[in-house]
């Protein structure tokens, strides 16, 4: 589903080169939940932005369903994040003056899709993430875990094959969280839909499938089911 290659990154200003990754390579299975670990500088939002394509690396490959990310025109990028990539953000990035619904049907506005159609998708993904009464309100009438489930169930409405978290329960308090990464672990499983999420909780990392840790840009670790592969090196 997902393979990195040698991946590394540099940040430069106007005055110095400021290395954040270096040399990464793991993959990720279709349908594998994996949480991306690492204390606060590790690199860990860096990696994810770069797995998202919202950002080209200094050097190596990502591979998302076959296809070589790194590679492609930023129009030819910008089609395929929409068809295969969904994001959710720590602080939810909802349009305070939209509706929850016309928030989580955002997505589908950009690709041309029938307002009916939209609607009954936005509902029936509402309902999903345990929010069927919620759909006429604002973002700002929610709690911090309801928006966050906005913000899941918007990620979800063009069906990508892969979402990308970046602590998505940064922002909450201790039960939400469960709740949340609940949420999350039921969707993988009926949708069979792969999840990389950022966290720097162990105990969140502890219940998904693998755990990729990073420690000053450097992959540390590479736990979980991968069928004796040797850390770090994807097949
Ligand atoms: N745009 C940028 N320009 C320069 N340096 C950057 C930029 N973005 C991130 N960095 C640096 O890269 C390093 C890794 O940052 P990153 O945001 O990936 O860490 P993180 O693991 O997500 O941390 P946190 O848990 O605090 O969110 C940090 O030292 C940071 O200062
Ligand atoms: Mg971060």
């Amino acid at each position: 589903m997902l393979r990195v290659e040698n991946l590394s990154h540099a940040f430069s200003n106007s005055t110095e080169i400021v290395p954040v990754l270096h040399q990464v390579s793991f993959q990720v299975k279709p349908g594998e939940m994996v949480a991306l670990l690492g204390s606060s500088g590790s690199g860990k939002s860096t990696m994810l932005n770069l797995m998202a394509g919202l950002m080209k690396p200094t050097e190596g490959r990502i591979y998302i369903a076959d296809q070589d990310i790194v590679k492609m025109s930023e129009n030819k990028l910008a089609e395929f994040r929409r068809g295969h990539i969904g994001f959710v953000f720590q602080s939810y990035e909802l349009i305070a003056t939209m509706t929850v619904r016309e928030n989580v049907e955002l997505p589908l506005v950009f690709q041309s899709v029938r307002p009916s159609v939209r609607r009954k998708k936005a509902l029936a993904l509402l309902e999903e993430v345990g929010l069927p009464n919620k759909s006429e309100l604002f973002p700002s009438q929610l709690s911090g875990g309801q928006q966050q489930r906005v913000s899941i169930a918007r990620s979800l409405i063009t069906e990508p094959s892969i979402i990308f978290a970046d602590e998505p329960t940064g922002n909450l308090d201790t039960k939400t969280e469960e709740e949340i990464i609940g949420i999350l672990q039921r969707l993988n499983k009926a949708r069979n839909t792969t999840f990389v999420i950022v966290t720097h909780e162990a105990e969140v990392a502890e219940q998904m499938q693998s755990v990729i840790t990073l420690r000053n840009g450097y992959l540390v670790t590479e736990q979980g089911d991968r069928e004796g592969l040797p850390a770090g090196r994807g097949a």
